[in-house]
């Protein structure tokens, strides 16, 4: 297994990956539970869209865990250089893999690369409902700094 910057051919496999792993945790998927499809695309599109513009934003900080050919996990991040905050928008890791320290290790090179660009701190956020984020961020470094509450309403 190993931890490798992304190519641009990665990218169906991290849109697909994305739309399995945010099943349940997703907030575009709450908002459409509570207000059925919007704009004609369901929550899956706008998950996948996020990849989409992680990787436009800054493709440099995505990195893809692989075995043996095939994509099992990724994180991707964002520099705020001028702040020196390293953001993580997304994380995953397919079903088949998980609870064998892929999440973790993405995590690490992830905050690796925040240290060797410079940056002083970092940020990621989780639902409440999401336990394994809840359990990992914590357990790799990170303290919390606040709740915030989404509202949404439709127009
Ligand atoms: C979060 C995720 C990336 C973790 O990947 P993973 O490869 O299973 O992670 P690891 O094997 O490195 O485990 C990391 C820690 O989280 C814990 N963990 C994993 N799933 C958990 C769960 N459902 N509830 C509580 N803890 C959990 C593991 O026990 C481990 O802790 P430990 O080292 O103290 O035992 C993966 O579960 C996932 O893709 N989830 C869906 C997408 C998601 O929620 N992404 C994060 C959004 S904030």
């Amino acid at each position: 297994m190993l931890i490798r910057p992304f190519h641009t051919g990665d990218l169906e496999a991290l849109r697909r990956i994305t739309v399995e792993a945010f099943d349940g945790t997703a907030m575009d998927q709450n908002v459409e539970g509570q207000f059925g499809l919007l704009a004609g695309h369901d929550w899956r599109w706008r998950k996948a869209r996020q990849v989409d513009e992680d990787v436009a934003a800054n493709p440099a900080g995505v990195f893809v865990a692989e075995d043996e050919g095939k994509v099992l996990g990724y994180i991707s991040t964002r520099l705020d250089r001028e702040a020196g905050k390293g953001r993580i928008p997304n994380l995953a890791v397919v079903e088949a893999a998980r609870g064998r320290g892929l999440g973790r290790r993405l995590m690490e090179h992830a905050l690796d690369y925040f240290r060797r660009e410079g940056m002083a701190f970092a940020m990621i956020e989780t639902m409440t409902n999401n336990a394994a984020g809840q359990h990992l961020y914590p357990s790799c470094g990170f303290v919390e700094a606040g709740r915030q509450i989404h509202y949404a309403m439709k127009l």
